[in-house]
């Protein structure tokens, strides 16, 4: 996983927690590089699971709901540093369908070593939209956020339900999002 991701979980936890929490909890967590991470480099994904785990058991605040606000908070790094992937999308299904096939295969050019998921989306009758989720990254809450933040960025309300689905060896979310007027 892009070493992006590790430090902005780490900036968003500082800005929760402040820096000298974030430093002894990094400490007692046990990570392979004790905890310096850089943007350009890759991690394990299990890595991030155990900060979250720890900033949780810190904060006493539910996992899923961390990994949540971490998508929104995310989603807002995505708007600030890749603003050309939002161009020309009247709306939030514009831009949640583009990500499968237009936003993270620019990312997968940009960066081989990305570790994506793949998303299947189909536009159901009455401002519904269906977005399936496959990883082999238990990251579906993380998707969660970044899909409000979504639609949120274009001002829609909406109603989003997760569902997780069993496939073998794979992390799987059915994500049904209503268009509310
Ligand atoms: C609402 C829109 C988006 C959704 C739902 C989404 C979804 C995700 C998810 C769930 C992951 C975690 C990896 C996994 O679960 O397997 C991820 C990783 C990532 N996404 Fe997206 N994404 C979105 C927009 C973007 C945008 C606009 C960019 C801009 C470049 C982007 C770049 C990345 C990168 C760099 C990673 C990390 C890959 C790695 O760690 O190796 N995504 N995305």
């Amino acid at each position: 996983m892009k070493g992006i991701v590790f430090v902005e979980l780490i900036r968003m936890a500082e800005s929760v927690m402040g820096e000298a929490a974030v430093d002894d909890l990094l400490d007692k967590v046990e990570l392979k590089n004790d905890g310096a991470f850089t943007a350009v480099g890759n991690y394990p994904c299990r890595e991030l699971l155990k900060i979250v785990d720890a900033i949780g058991a810190e904060l006493n605040a539910p996992i899923e709901a961390l990994h949540k606000r971490f998508g929104h908070w995310m989603f807002a790094r995505f708007v600030e540093g890749y603003p050309i992937f939002f161009d020309g999308k009247e709306d939030g299904f514009d831009m949640l369908e583009s990500i499968e096939n237009e936003v993270h295969v620019e990312v997968r050019k940009l960066y081989p070593e990305a570790e994506l998921p793949s998303f299947a989306t189909e536009r159901l009758e009455g401002d519904l939209f269906k977005m399936v989720y496959t990883s082999e990254r238990p990251l579906h809450h993380f998707c969660h956020g970044l899909i409000e933040a979504c639609l949120l960025h274009f001002q829609h309300r909406s109603e989003i339900q997760m569902q997780e689905r069993h496939v073998a060896g794979k992390f799987c979310a059915e994500f049904l999002i209503q268009k509310v007027a």
